[in-house]
């Protein structure tokens, strides 16, 4: 078996920002180096909000390949594409909605909250409704064992999970289970066997998580079973049935929520952002135009960085020195809010510069990012149609 599979998707709705970089991009850059990376620009997704006015998805979807690019995500180590490029998705989601109850759609947090958030839209539609579904097509499609999302995207997957076992449960179960799965771990050899007979008695009596995933991993690693077998033994850690769907686990992203410009968090609804492609005087200039503790009308007046949209940004660019130097400079009218402001400044846009000159170079080569959308479609496609293949087999639409 390759290396552990991840995919995450990201809705083309415009330019990517701070937020976007230390909440998912940064996460990804450290990703792909462990893992087999599919990341893609979720354009269907995009669709479902902004289905009567879809030129904005259009006009971000290159831009979101490049902001990626330069953000570091590196097209040697990670397959980069754009799901419609990829039909297998639509496929797999038309089929899931067969086996996807609506009930559990209709629970998903996001579906009603959305609806309210995004009033102004007539969001009353199947597609929206199913974009949990196409979300687990996305994932279930490669088999990907780890998904990083943010926390608002923890329901999704645990449908998606729900989904998997669901379509497992239904269509994984065959006459002779048992026997096949025991004629599978003779296949193992005899010490390997022995071994998954441990940890599978491990997990079913103890429960004990670490039995599970040493289980999986001793299949997983075995390159000498036919992929029935692996499926069976897979599936016979946990039950009776074969895993041909793999439920995937949330990879959280740690980092905190990056503040915007005006102390709330970061997004571009709220207008308060800093592009990742901004220059260093665009950058300057909204840091200087940031609010400041209302309390420090004159020079002279001392504040207090608890109330401040500026010291949050601190927190996070600058060391304990400068913090001090601020906490006490602030309190004390010693230092001026300008003042105050330029080690942010120098530290966003030092930060930014390997971004900018890296963005400038797929800029002026728009040809080599084409070819890496190229080639990561087609990646994606090959591993998708082994899916699938698996798929229409089980849902007996083998006789095409
Ligand atoms: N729904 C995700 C978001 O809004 C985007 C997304 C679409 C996604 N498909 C995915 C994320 C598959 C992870 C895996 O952020
Ligand atoms: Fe904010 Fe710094 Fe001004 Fe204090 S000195 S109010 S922390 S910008």
């Amino acid at each position: 078996m390759t290396a552990r599979r991840v995919v995450s998707g990201m809705r083309p709705t415009g330019a990517l920002h701070l937020g976007h970089y230390h909440g998912v991009l940064k996460n990804w850059v450290a990703l792909q180096r462990e893992f087999e990376c599919y990341f893609f620009v979720a354009d269907w997704h995009a669709l479902t909000t902004h289905y009567e006015d879809p030129s904005i998805i259009a006009r971000s979807t290159w831009d979101m390949v490049v902001d990626w690019l330069a953000a570091g995500v590196d097209p040697d180590q990670c397959k980069l594409f754009i799901q419609s490029r990829v039909p297998e998705h639509a496929e797999l989601h038309l089929l899931l909605s067969m086996v996807t109850p609506l009930g559990w759609l209709e629970r998903v947090p996001t579906y009603k909250d959305q609806q309210e958030k995004l009033s102004e839209r007539d969001l009353t539609m199947y597609g929206f409704l199913g974009y949990p579904v196409l979300q687990s097509a996305d994932v279930l499609v490669y088999k990907a064992e780890r998904v990083p999302v943010g926390e608002d995207q923890v329901a999704h997957l645990e449908v998606t999970r729900e989904i998997a076992r669901r379509f497992n449960h239904i269509y994984g179960t065959e006459p002779d289970f048992d026997a096949k799965a025991k004629a599978a771990v003779k296949q193992l050899g005899i010490k390997d066997g022995k071994r998954y007979q441990q940890l599978r008695k491990q997990w079913q009596e103890a429960g004990l998580p670490e039995a599970l995933a040493a289980a999986r991993e001793l299949v997983e690693q075995n390159a000498t079973l036919t992929r029935g077998d692996r499926d069976r033994l897979l599936g016979w850690i946990e039950g009776s049935s074969r895993t041909i769907l793999v439920e995937p686990q949330p990879l959280l992203t740690k980092v905190s929520k990056m503040p915007g410009l005006d102390g709330q968090k970061m997004s571009k609804s709220y207008g308060n952002t800093i592009e990742l492609r901004d220059t260093p005087k665009q950058v300057e200039d909204k840091i200087k135009k940031m609010p400041t503790d209302p309390a420090r009308v004159r020079r002279t007046d001392p504040g207090d960085p608890a109330k401040c949209p500026v010291w949050p940004l601190h927190q996070i660019y600058s060391d304990a020195t400068t913090q001090d130097w601020v906490q006490q400079g602030c309190r004390s009218a010693g230092i001026g809010c300008l003042e105050c402001k330029k080690p942010v400044i120098e530290a966003i846009n030092k930060e930014l510069e390997p971004m900018r000159a890296r963005a400038a170079e797929y800029e002026a080569n728009p040809e080599r990012v084409r070819e890496v959308v190229e080639s990561g479609c087609a990646a994606a496609r090959e591993a998708a149609r082994d899916t699938m293949e698996e798929v229409r087999a089980a849902m007996g639409l083998a006789y095409r």
